[in-house]
């Protein structure tokens, strides 16, 4: 079915770029090919997005707090409710399948509950997952225990998986990396990386395009990557701090040279977004909204980027684009996903 509101968003488009004296053209073009792109999603199939990295479980621990403890001198939560969400590079691909994407996990677990809590939600979105179970680790879970809509504590269980079990993987992203249009990895720094040069390699042998959201300080393991999405403060971490615009242009330029990326984009929360390139720097203003939730928006935007690029975007499009699809979920409470009829109304 064709949209008949995009249409409308379009035309509409059209005439305040015409009204503002902006050029139409830039403006519409964007949307002129994700129109054509949606047009030709059913046809085509769903794009094949492999992710890998670390998978996990948010837990959300709800109560009210009515006393302080005769134990210690801590707040007592009665719990009320329970919620368990995907997270990590699970959130990312159920952002991807929001989005229209065929999702493909490829991740490590726990021999527990909590594996198998994940791989249920798994299901429940209809994301293909490949998960290997590591019998001496722990699912990686976040407990968060919130009270009178604070949250009080956080827990994590978090265990590296081990060498044989990494191994086992490295095989199985050989093996899917043939059948999917662009990969995605999305690091938390769990360990389930630990290959990630071999597997960068692999993917640009094969001319996959390959996104990665990375963590820590020794971004030469992700050496040839085709875009990668730091947030400032992990860029920050690598580069040091920047005194002014200037400044950041150049020492991001200098990593992304250093490290053989086509393309560098700085996420930069309510500073929206910069891209830096062989070309010159794009920036896209974050767009002016109701901020509720911030967190899980740089998952959105990789994985907005992975589904456009498999569909025939170019990054600087892709990008635009992200950035309206991370302003749609930093405006919602609890899930983060933006779907394609969101994404729509948002352009
Ligand atoms: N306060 C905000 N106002 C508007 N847009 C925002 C805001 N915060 C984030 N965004 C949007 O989300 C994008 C990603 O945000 P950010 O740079 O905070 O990523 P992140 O730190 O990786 O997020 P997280 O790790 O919590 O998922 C931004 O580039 C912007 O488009
Ligand atoms: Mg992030």
């Amino acid at each position: 079915m064709f949209p008949a509101r995009l249409l409308r968003t379009c035309g509409d488009q059209l005439s305040q770029a015409r009204r503002r004296d902006g050029d139409p053209v830039a403006i519409f073009t964007p949307i002129a090919r994700l129109i054509f792109a949606m047009t030709s999603f059913e046809e085509n199939g769903k794009s094949k997005v492999l992710i890998v990295g670390d998978a996990m479980l948010d837990r959300y621990w709800f109560g009210e707090v009515a006393r302080i403890s005769p134990e210690a001198p801590v707040p007592v939560v009665r719990v009320e409710r329970t919620e368990d969400r995907l997270g990590g590079a699970a959130n990312v691909a159920r952002n991807v399948q929001a989005l229209g994407g065929q999702a493909l996990l490829l991740s490590v677990v726990g021999h527990d509950q909590d594996g198998v809590i994940l791989s249920g939600l798994l299901a429940d979105s209809a994301i293909k997952a490949s998960l290997r179970v590591d019998r001496q680790i722990t699912t990686t879970t976040k407990l968060r225990v919130i009270g009178r809509q604070q949250q009080l504590l956080r827990i994590d269980f978090e265990d590296k998986p081990s060498g044989p079990i990494l191994d086992l993987k490295l095989q199985d992203y050989e093996r899917l990396l043939p059948n999917c249009d662009v990969v995605v990895f999305s690091d938390y720094s769990k360990g389930c990386l630990t290959h990630v040069d071999r597997m960068i390699r692999a993917a640009r042998r094969q001319k996959k395009p390959v996104l990665v959201d990375p963590k820590g300080t020794d971004y030469s393991r992700y050496r040839g990557a085709t875009v990668v999405t730091p947030n400032r403060a992990e860029l920050r971490e690598v580069t040091g701090p920047w005194i002014d615009e200037d400044d950041l242009c150049t020492k991001a330029s200098k990593l992304r040279r250093e490290m053989a990326f086509d393309w560098l984009l700085l996420t930069r929360s309510e500073e929206g977004m910069s891209l830096f390139s062989a070309a010159e720097p794009l920036h896209e203003a974050a767009i002016a909204r109701e901020v509720f939730d911030v967190s899980g928006a740089g998952d959105t935007v990789i994985a907005t980027l992975a589904v456009m690029v498999a569909r025939g975007f170019d990054v600087e499009d892709a990008m635009r684009i992200a950035n309206r699809a991370a302003s749609v979920v930093v405006g919602k409470l609890g899930t983060a996903t933006c779907s394609l009829d969101e994404l729509q109304m948002a352009l």
